[in-house]
């Protein structure tokens, strides 16, 4: 959701912010542009609608505009259509100051009246060239005034990258509710909406918080309050390998998270598992707090709340007390009912979504108790947490996740170990069975993986249906939501997740001969009944294609046009094995539709937009 980078110290700055924005180009890609400063040149500003090799072509990767000083900016259009004049950085009518944003203005309808009204001219539609322009309205000679005075003017989400004229030899950074980096190098810092633009410069990081406004020049690094009071900043060191955020020899992002997930799921669990007990002390949660929650509300968005749909099946099944999965988004505004012994679980990958955020801020001021799987370290959620466990999936640049979900899923059996065994609704077998079968989930998979190319043909067949419908009940239900994203954000056909006895009640009138139905049916208690449903789908004209484990695959080819065969496990475990071949059949899918797999249109990884 728009990507921005800036660069002070002795080099020339437009390769690094090019470098910088192909890390960042994951948050939005409908156009990007550079500010750079040179001492000759004055200050240049580059900017094209279009994907950055536009912009690098326009530029020659840099070799056109100098100077050692500047900002850049990817974008995922609010305001303004996708277009040059709307591309950021945004400039003020004059030219002195230019400006990188991600987030949303909320008022800049008035501001800009306001401007306009004592003769300011706008050339663009966005919110943002309110920023550039009252920038040059409250500037006087002091950069740092002129700053805070905008920042006190604006209403919204912001994190910002100043670039002024008139001081170039310094930049500023400015956040609310947007994530901000900040990098020290050798004689250089930098500023990021996410590490992974630095980590190839810098793993010497700090997090600037919501009302801070950092100061950077080549030598110096100040952060200050709103009020322009010194902050104290710990530095962090950031060891995500360089390599986890490049393609590997593989196509795509989205194949190589896939195949990352066996890996990553073992990095999760197995530090936390000691002598055939799951270790959570980072959740700081006692078997009393447990006994006294009266609700645990799963908030989440997208991917991560399908991992909070299975979440629930998981957690009443084993911890007995009542659990809400709710989208971070409606949470926010249905006054939920919260007392103090509720306990919020937030889901998050990027741990920046706007809803989520606000969501969670919204639990905790009604005085629920804040616990939270995150996956970016230092991330605004994990940071505001009182509990937070971290998924070690590493990167995760595809912008359909995988392996965040895999990861965050078995992070949810942990804590439902976890919380189960303190409160007593589990016996000791179960317990064992289940942390036994969790250990062997990444070997499983790697045999799921090690037969892609039957999931592969599996789409060739089925690659040129307008609609498709993903139906299972219960934990299959919770996948299949989960499959049904990831096949029409990345192939744009057309799907729904249905629980698999719902369908008749309305939405069964759109099955017709061609349409594809994906019969979830890994879970075995309800096998029958889900048979029964894909039986109703047949009859009506469908094609259906069958998931379930080895044991049950030959009941249901009596069915199934064609059937997907994962291994045997326990029965809550069943959501890990079966996403993955959810996963590839997207994936596979849109490969051969020739979809921009990892760049879906209209889509941004990390959504700090409301
Ligand atoms: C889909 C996808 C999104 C995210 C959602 C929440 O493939 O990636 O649906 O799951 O935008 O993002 P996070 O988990 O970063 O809060």
């Amino acid at each position: 959701m728009c990507g921005i980078v800036g660069y002070v110290g002795r080099e020339e700055a437009a390769p690094i912010l090019l470098d910088g924005l192909s890390k960042l180009e994951y948050r939005g890609y409908d156009s990007a542009g550079v500010a750079v400063y040179g001492a000759r040149e004055g200050m240049q500003v580059s900017k094209a609608k279009g994907r950055l090799q536009v912009l690098n072509d326009l530029i020659r990767g840099g070799e056109t505009v100098h100077g050692t000083i500047g900002v850049g900016h990817t974008r995922w259009a609010t305001h303004g259509a996708p277009s040059d004049v709307n591309s950021h950085p945004q400039v003020s009518e004059n030219g002195r100051f230019a400006v990188v944003h991600n987030g949303i203005i909320e008022n800049y309808a008035e501001l800009r009246e306001f401007l306009q009204s004592i003769g300011v001219q706008f050339v663009s539609q966005t919110d943002t060239e309110v920023v550039a322009q009252l920038l040059e309205y409250y500037y006087d000679g002091d950069l740092l005034m002129a700053v805070t005075r905008t920042l006190h003017a604006i209403r919204g989400a912001y994190a910002l990258g100043i670039l002024c004229a008139d001081c170039p030899d310094r930049l500023i950074a400015a956040r609310k509710d947007s994530p901000l980096i900040l990098g020290f190098g050798d004689g250089a810092h930098y500023l990021a909406s996410d590490v992974t633009a630095l980590i190839k410069y810098t793993r010497e990081v700090c997090w600037l918080e919501d009302g801070e406004i950092a100061e950077l020049t080549a030598d110096h690094l100040w952060v200050y309050d709103a009020y322009l009071r010194p902050v104290e900043k710990e530095r962090h060191h950031v060891d995500w390998e360089i390599s986890a955020a490049e393609k590997g020899g593989y196509e795509h992002f989205m194949i190589k998270e896939i195949m990352e997930q066996p890996e990553a799921i073992r990095k999760t669990i197995s530090p936390r598992i000691r002598n055939g007990e799951v270790v959570l002390d980072d959740l700081k949660l006692s078997a009393r707090d447990l006994e006294e929650m009266d609700r645990l509300y799963i908030i989440a968005c997208g991917s991560s709340y399908h991992v909070g749909m299975a979440a629930k099946y998981v957690m009443e099944k084993l911890l007995r007390k009542p659990v809400e999965v709710t989208l971070a988004s409606e949470f926010r505004y249905c006054e939920p009912i919260v007392t103090p012994n509720t306990l919020a679980l937030v889901i998050s990958q990027s741990g920046e979504t706007i809803d989520t955020l606000a969501a969670m801020r919204e639990a905790r001021r009604l005085g629920a108790r804040v616990i939270s799987i995150v996956n970016v370290v230092g991330s605004t959620i994990a940071r505001e947490s009182d509990g937070v466990l971290y998924t070690w999936a590493g990167p995760e640049i595809a912008v359909a996740t995988t392996k965040a979900y895999s990861t965050q899923l078995a992070v949810v059996y942990l804590i439902a170990l976890y919380a189960a065994r303190l409160l007593g609704t589990i016996t000791a077998q179960e317990y064992d069975a289940i942390l036994a079968e969790l250990q062997r989930v990444p070997d499983k998979l790697e045999q799921i993986l090690n037969h892609k190319e039957d999931i592969q043909y599996f789409a060739t067949l089925y690659f040129n249906r307008h609609s498709m419908f993903f139906i299972g009940r219960n934990l299959d239900y919770a996948v299949g939501l989960e499959g049904s994203l990831k096949l029409k954000e990345i192939s744009y056909i057309h799907s729904e997740a249905y629980a698999a006895g719902e369908l008749k009640h309305g939405t069964i009138s759109l099955i017709e001969p061609g349409t594809l139905v994906v019969a979830l049916a890994g879970y075995t208690p309800l096998f029958e009944k889900t048979v029964s449903n894909a039986v109703e789908v047949k009859s009506r004209g469908a094609d259906v294609l069958g998931l379930t484990t080895q044991a049950m695959a030959t009941a249901l080819k009596g069915t199934a046009d064609h059937v997907i065969a994962i291994p045997e496990t326990h029965p809550i475990l069943l959501p890990s094995l079966e996403v993955v071949p959810m996963q590839l059949f997207a994936y596979y899918t849109a490969l051969q539709r020739g979809c921009d797999i990892d760049k879906p249109r209209n889509l941004a990884k990390s959504v700090t937009v409301e």
